[in-house]
């Protein structure tokens, strides 16, 4: 029983088939193009092996490349149903045009902002950009989408969830901050990608199984013709699915708005999958190519373009658990607390070929507040610190997620530890889908 016309799928199946052509074109470019990158002075040691060939880096700029314009060749197909639609006459005799521009407007706007995310990137790749100056450029890349939101009368509402709702009521609106949680979450995108990396692999195996949980999501949305339909309330019990500001479980299965929207989601998620895929076989372990910045940029923009459009950012922010604890987890040495190496990648041992947690020296006495972290870090094994006899810290492993799998599981090589991030990350899915589908369902009403 569905309310409205659902819009046609054939413009998946082009998408599909374009992400087919997409995953063959990068597979083919990566390396035809990576000795060009190499002659240009693109290419980086890689700092995890005996050799010191320099690797082609920044292939990601094939990878985005490939992916915009393939989303740029999709746009006429993305509105196959609607390019034989003619205006109509209302009673005052002005023609207006049925054509959907709203929809229109949000696909160019998304296409704008990875196009931004794909220059900042590259010129980090060239220029290494400090990570302070560039943390406010995807917040400004992130203008387009808003604006688009801002003009679809998008949600700004948060349900409360029931514990919470004696004190602020069933629906609160976030007005203003709504945006600026928005604007943050494209900034957290790019860059947790960014800081999450330095081993083969690594950046994007995290951008593949994030864009393939993203897909999966889309797919419960979807009017499919037979058998499995999720529980309404459970994909109305998020105040991002329902339209216009007014929550109610209105926004029933099927209905337009939501399809709509999440194949939208499903043209930019599929191609993004195919790239991935083509470049994780020359990225694989040992590494022909390296991603660079861009690909973190624009995979990371991406993910933050379809949670703003399709109204989804908190299921996506779900995608995002390994990220968010490598950030958190990072803090102290993003801000200053702890010093941070320009490399905190793990420490290679060439004579048994395996990775140890790589390690922060302080050239003076941490601060009071940093040992004190440092010590709450320790006593739950997230680092391990080497004490001076008179109890002054000397050194403390680098706080990222990589070295606290080595702190945690020992030294392993470098294909383990990919793989031990992968299956990481795959978890952190499975936990998203059952908070997001399980547990919801216990603090929010349908
Ligand atoms: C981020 C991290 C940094 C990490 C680096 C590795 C923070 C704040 N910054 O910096 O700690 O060391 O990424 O990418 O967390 N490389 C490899 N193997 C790989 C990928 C990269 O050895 O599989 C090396 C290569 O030498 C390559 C370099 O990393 O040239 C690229 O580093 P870059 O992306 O410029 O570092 P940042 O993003 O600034
Ligand atoms: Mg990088």
């Amino acid at each position: 029983p569905f309310l409205d016309p659902i819009p046609s799928l054939p413009a998946l199946y082009t998408s599909i088939g374009f992400s087919i052509f997409t995953f063959m074109a990068t597979l083919y470019l990566v390396p035809t193009l990576g000795p060009t990158f190499v002659k240009a002075h693109l290419s980086g040691r890689d700092l995890l092996k005996v050799y010191a060939t320099q690797i082609p880096e920044s292939l990601g700029l094939v990878c985005a490349s490939v992916y915009i314009l393939a989303l740029t060749l999709f746009i006429p197909f993305a509105f196959s149903d609607s390019l034989t639609i003619g205006s109509t006459r209302t009673p005052e005799g002005i023609f207006v045009s049925e054509f959907p521009h709203s929809r229109l407007s949000v696909y160019l706007s998304s296409l704008l902002s990875l196009l931004i995310a794909t220059i900042l990137g590259f010129l980090d790749d060239v220029f290494d950009i400090r990570w302070r100056h560039k943390l406010p450029i995807p917040i400004i890349a992130s203008i387009p989408l808003l604006m688009v939101y801002y003009a679809e009368r998008g949600n700004t509402h948060i349900v409360v969830p029931l514990p919470l709702r004696f004190l602020l009521g069933s629906l609160l609106n976030l007005g203003p901050l709504y945006y600026l949680y928005m604007s943050l979450l494209s900034t957290f995108a790019t860059n947790s990608i960014n800081i999450l990396a330095g081993i083969n692999g690594s950046e994007v195996s995290q951008a593949l199984i994030i864009a393939i949980s993203v897909i999966l999501n889309d797919l419960l949305y979807l009017p499919w013709p037979i058998g499995f339909h999720l529980p309404v309330h459970l994909l109305g019990s998020n105040a991002e699915v329902e339209f216009g500001g007014v929550w109610s479980a209105g926004m029933a299965y099927g209905s337009k708005e939501l399809v709509e929207r999440h194949l939208f989601s499903l043209y930019f998620m599929l191609p993004l999958v195919a790239v991935c895929s083509g470049f994780m076989y020359h990225n694989w372990y040992p590494a022909r190519v390296f991603p660079g910045d861009t690909l973190c940029y624009v995979t990371g923009m991406a993910f933050a373009v379809v949670g703003i459009q399709a109204h989804f950012s908190k299921t996506l922010l779900l995608f995002f658990l390994p990220q968010i604890f490598n950030f958190v987890l990072s803090c102290p040495q993003l801000f200053g607390l702890v010093p941070c190496p320009r490399h905190r990648v793990p420490r290679f041992d060439a004579d048994t070929n395996l990775l140890h947690p790589s390690k922060a020296i302080f050239l003076k006495p941490p601060s009071k507040l940093a040992a004190t972290v440092l010590r709450i870090l320790s006593i739950f094994k997230m680092v391990v610190l080497t004490v001076h006899p008179s109890g002054v810290i000397l050194e403390t492993t680098n706080l990222t997620i990589l070295n606290f799998f080595l702190v945690r599981l020992g030294p392993m090589n470098e294909k383990r530890l990919v793989q031990v991030l992968m299956c990481c990350q795959i978890g952190g899915s499975v936990l998203a889908f059952s908070v997001r589908y399980g547990l919801a369902g216990l603090v929010y009403d349908g």
